[in-house]
């Protein structure tokens, strides 16, 4: 496994697979790798015949300083672990080569992100779509891959690749969980063992809600009874839980069995955010 700092090195070892006639998968991640980032790396591996993984903590997605101070950094575990499982090539860049001077572009993805995660975390899709663009633009991959554990993420970023034209197939893997039903998330690397036993009611809420609208329940009342079952652990702040047409992010006021909708949420968990949802049609 080769681990390229910088651009100009990445390039001279991806140009010799692509004259090769070799397609690149790409993985980008902020590290602190768990198994929901290795389901990623596997389908990759699966379906491209060079895997990258891109490990960048992007400063300008953070609109939190001190969740991007405490974001946790594990890159030796992280280089370990990808070696093993045979990925090709990883690129870890520093700032200075990601961002050689502040970016003054400024996306604006509309109704995506105006609500959720866009409306609690101003700021945070314009600088996922700008590292983004450019990790493909750098990496130039036949195929990217992203998580649906962050479903606002993957509309915003295919309606990117659409709206700039870039050559690349976006592939989304499906949510990895523990056994218990919580997401795989960097993040719970900070819980302590109470927040880890509080952060469940997620997971449990998202599923208790689908199938009670899959029994018919109307979504007002299933919503209700989720708020509550958040209300009734001390430990939890929740900012969101809201059923959407998962392309477009528009708030869906019902259920309709016919349309695509999922189920996002977000919630504190002492002083860590967490989000998750669930496709209750997909
Ligand atoms: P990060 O949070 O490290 O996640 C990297 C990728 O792993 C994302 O596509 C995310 O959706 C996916 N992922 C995380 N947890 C998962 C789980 N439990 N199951 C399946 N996939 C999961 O998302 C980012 O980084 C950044 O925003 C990034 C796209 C790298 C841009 O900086």
């Amino acid at each position: 496994m080769k681990v390229h700092l910088t651009k100009k090195t990445l390039n001279s070892n991806l140009l010799i697979f692509r004259n090769d006639r070799k397609t690149i998968g790409l993985v980008p991640t902020m590290g602190a790798l768990h198994i929901g980032h290795l389901e990623l790396v596997k389908k990759a591996k699966e379906s491209t015949d060079v895997v990258v993984v891109s490990i960048y903590v992007n400063p300008t997605q953070f609109n939190n300083p001190a969740d991007f101070e405490k974001y946790p950094k594990t890159l030796d575990k992280d280089l370990e672990i990808l070696d093993k499982i045979g990925v090709n090539i990883v690129f870890t860049p520093e700032n200075q080569e990601i961002y050689p001077s502040n970016p003054k572009l400024r996306l604006n993805f509309g109704l995506l992100e105006e609500v959720l995660e866009g409306a609690f975390r101003p700021g945070h899709f314009n600088g996922v779509g700008i590292v983004v663009s450019k990790l493909l633009n750098i990496v130039k991959p036949d195929v990217a891959f992203f998580g649906q554990k962050d479903l606002q993420q993957v509309a915003i970023i295919k309606r990117l690749v659409s709206d700039l034209s870039f050559d690349v197939k976006i592939d989304v893997v499906r949510t990895v969980r523990e056994a218990d039903g919580l997401a795989f998330s960097s993040r719970n690397m900070r819980l302590n063992p109470n927040e880890r036993m509080a952060a469940l009611v997620l997971s449990k809420a998202l599923f208790f809600a689908k199938s009670e609208l899959l029994r018919g329940v109307d979504w007002l009342t299933v919503k209700n009874q989720a708020v509550q079952l958040f209300e009734s652990e001390p430990l939890c702040r929740l900012e969101y839980f809201e059923l959407v047409d998962p392309n477009t992010f528009k708030i869906l006021e019902s259920f309709n069995p016919r349309d695509l909708s999922s189920i996002c949420t977000a919630a504190y968990v002492g002083e860590v955010r967490l989000i998750d949802n669930l496709p209750i049609i997909d």
